[in-house]
């Protein structure tokens, strides 16, 4: 029974620091293109015992102290009435844009919506047996509204500014729709067997902290208050919040995920004693020779200095040219340096 991931989510003490990577289970992987060669990522996402297959795939190869969820922050977004697909990056047929698109919105219930999602952590808290704790996740109601709005990836998000500072009332009515739908769906995931529950805020970074505390930070609050949190930490992971971490935290959560934009140790002190983190390299390390991997992840674990509560991750999620095995080094190496 590994603990060391959801002691260290509560700011216990442990013998070796917890590792995992954010999107770990992915294209990098030949197992995963194994298993991708065969379906569709939807395909995937929708048949429990495949999403099940690739979430365990870099606990065994990689070592990793936490298995996280298959899935994608957008499964539960199509149920609510909006055509999903991925190209590889996920685009929306009919994007929001009026009130009206807001109104049609429906609320999924996810036993029947989306099954699939708590069959497979059903399936994985089986298999993984203890060996490491399983983690869910859903996406914080601004990025998803971020995708629902635009209709597709974008470099500005200009045409969900564009809503919420012109027509106020529909962005509103919208992030509230969503923030019932994410607290049901993550909700849900802790009923099915879900361990941990992080909220992934991709694009939370690109508002300013004076717009963040206004249009996003009520919401988060809302969703991480209404979660059934008393056994399950919540990690909150918000790229690009390393300028605005005392605004951010005000969200309330476990553990505060940090992007490499921001020292770890600088992180910490401004947080507290109180807050776990999680993070944080930058992935792109993941390129370099093993003697820089090395000296990273040292460097990382010494901001840290020695402090309870510190899980090991990246900044952001795995790239997918990064060659297996030096992901597989760099969490030997936390491993290894960190033994106490
Ligand atoms: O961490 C894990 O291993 C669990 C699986 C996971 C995926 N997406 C699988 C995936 C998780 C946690 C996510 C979260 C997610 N999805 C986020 C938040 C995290 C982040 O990276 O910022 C976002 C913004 C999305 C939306 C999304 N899904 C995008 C932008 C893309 C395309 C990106 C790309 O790299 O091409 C996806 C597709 C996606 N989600 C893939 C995977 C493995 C690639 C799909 C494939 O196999 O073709």
């Amino acid at each position: 029974m590994n603990n060391r991931f959801l002691d260290a989510c509560w700011g216990k003490p442990v013998d070796r620091t917890p590792v995992w990577l954010m999107r770990q289970a992915g294209r990098y992987l030949p197992e995963y293109m194994a298993v991708r060669s065969r379906c569709s990522f939807l395909e995937l996402c929708k048949t429990p015992e495949l999403a099940a297959e690739v979430t365990i795939q870099p606990v065994d190869i990689l070592g990793v102290d936490a298995a996280i969820l298959f899935s994608d922050i957008l499964t539960p977004v199509e149920p609510m009435g909006l055509k999903l697909d991925f190209v590889p990056g996920p685009v929306f047929e009919n994007p929001v844009r009026t009130m009206a698109d807001v109104e049609k919105l429906r609320i999924p219930d996810p036993e029947s919506d989306v099954p699939y999602v708590l069959q497979a952590i059903k399936i994985l808290r089986k298999e993984l047996a203890g060996k490491v704790p399983l983690i869910g996740f859903g996406g914080a109601p601004f990025t998803l509204a971020c995708y629902m709005v635009e209709g597709k990836g974008s470099k500005d998000w200009a045409t969900i500014k564009r809503m919420m500072y012109a027509a106020p009332e529909v962005y509103a009515a919208l992030m509230e729709k969503v923030t019932m739908m994410d607290m049901e769906y993550l909700n849900a995931q802790i009923k099915a067997g879900a361990q941990a529950i992080q909220i992934f805020d991709t694009w939370g970074g690109v508002l300013s902290p004076t717009d963040y505390e206004k249009y996003v930070l009520p919401y988060t609050t809302k969703l991480i208050n209404g979660l059934n949190r008393k056994e399950t930490p919540v990690i909150h992971f918000v790229k690009g919040s390393g300028t605005m971490l005392p605004v951010v935290q005000k969200a309330g959560g476990d553990v505060m995920g940090l992007d490499w934009h921001i020292n770890l140790g600088a992180a910490r002190d401004i947080l507290g004693p109180e807050m776990a983190v999680q993070g944080n390299l930058d992935p792109t390390t993941l390129y370099a020779p093993h003697a820089v991997i090395e000296q990273e992840v040292k460097r990382v674990l010494d901001e840290n200095g020695g402090r309870p509560g510190h899980i090991f991750n990246l900044g952001h999620g795995i790239l997918p040219t990064v060659p297996p095995e030096n992901a597989k080094f760099m969490v030997d190496c936390v491993h290894r340096l960190s033994q106490r």
